[in-house]
């Protein structure tokens, strides 16, 4: 009973921690919808179907939380999965949240209050990923396909964070001595994750069109032309016209924010965006 359940075991945060618990020793339960065949840590876990929560919790004593992806709210497939939680005396559950808060996410914030209010409730706020400039992203496809960026954002700038870091971090939370990560401090239960500086998607695009020899420029749109973007990825309208409306936000400096919590949690500076980009160059080859 010491493993750590990690849900969206397979994704972009959830595979780089499970990679860097495995290699300080940790015990893992690695969950999502199709677990890999031939790997006994892998368990099939669906936020849909509450009969696979508690297999999945089985040994698990912590776990790394990616709330359902594309649901506004996810309170209602989220709960079920807490109480479970609490029946098998799970004692430490670090959620995933977001930092770009989008009108209809009162569910999202609702569940980051619980979970701060849970004794051993961390709640990771990332900014942006720079894994959405990668393909399958719908903002990645297009750079693929289309060498552009959609964004009614303006010069706004966000605090990009590499998905990499925030794994980091996770790791570095779910591994800390019971007296560290179980503080009772605001300070403790929420730490606000960004890259080393906010960028425009102006600056974003200059420095993917110089480090990947393929012209990146920006296309100044409406709000509801970002949502068409995201509804021709396949998104529910509602959650389409949701996220399109983070632009909105990130226009007037909402999100134009960064932190030291990577470095405070893991020791290491998170990477820019370049050293991102330069990590990824095939991708755009
Ligand atoms: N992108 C951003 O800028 C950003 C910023 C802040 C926060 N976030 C948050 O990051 C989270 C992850 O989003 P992502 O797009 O990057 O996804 P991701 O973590 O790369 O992939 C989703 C993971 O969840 C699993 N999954 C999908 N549907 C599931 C279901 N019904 N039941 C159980 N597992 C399921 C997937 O595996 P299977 O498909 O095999 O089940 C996969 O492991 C989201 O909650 C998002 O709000 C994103």
């Amino acid at each position: 009973m010491n493993a750590v359940l990690i849900t969206g075991g397979t994704g972009k945060t959830g595979g780089a921690l499970t990679a860097l618990l495995r290699e300080r020793g940790e015990p893992v339960r690695v969950a999502s919808r199709t677990p890999a065949a031939g790997d006994p840590e892998a368990v099939r876990f669906d936020w849909a179907d509450p009969a696979t929560h508690a297999a999945a919790l089985h040994g698990a004593d912590r776990v790394y939380l990616v709330p359902p992806v594309n649901a506004l709210d996810p309170l209602p497939l989220v709960e079920p999965f807490l109480a479970e939680a609490d029946r098998t005396g799970v004692r430490r559950v670090v959620l995933l949240a977001s930092a770009l808060v989008f009108p209809g996410s009162e569910g999202a914030l609702e569940l980051a209050e619980r979970i701060r209010a849970r004794p051993g409730g961390v709640v990771l706020r990332a900014s942006g990923f720079m894994q959405n400039f990668l393909a399958p992203h719908p903002m990645g496809e297009r750079i693929l396909r289309h060498g552009d960026i959609r964004t009614a954002s303006g010069d706004g700038r966000v605090g990009w964070i590499d998905a990499r870091d925030i794994a980091a971090a996770a790791a570095a939370v779910l591994t800390a001595p019971e007296e560290d990560a179980h503080g009772h401090g605001e300070e403790r239960s929420d730490h606000l994750l960004t890259g080393p500086a906010a960028l425009s998607y102006r600056d974003a695009a200059a420095t993917l069109t110089r480090h990947t020899g393929r012209t990146v420029r920006v296309v100044p749109v409406e709000p509801e032309d970002v949502a068409d973007v995201y509804r021709a990825a396949g998104l529910p309208d509602t959650f389409a016209v949701s996220l399109a409306a983070v632009d909105a936000n990130i226009r007037i400096g909402r999100d134009d924010r960064v932190s030291t919590a990577v470095l405070d949690l893991t020791g290491r500076p998170p990477r820019t965006f370049a050293e991102f980009v330069r990590d990824h160059t095939a991708h755009y080859r």
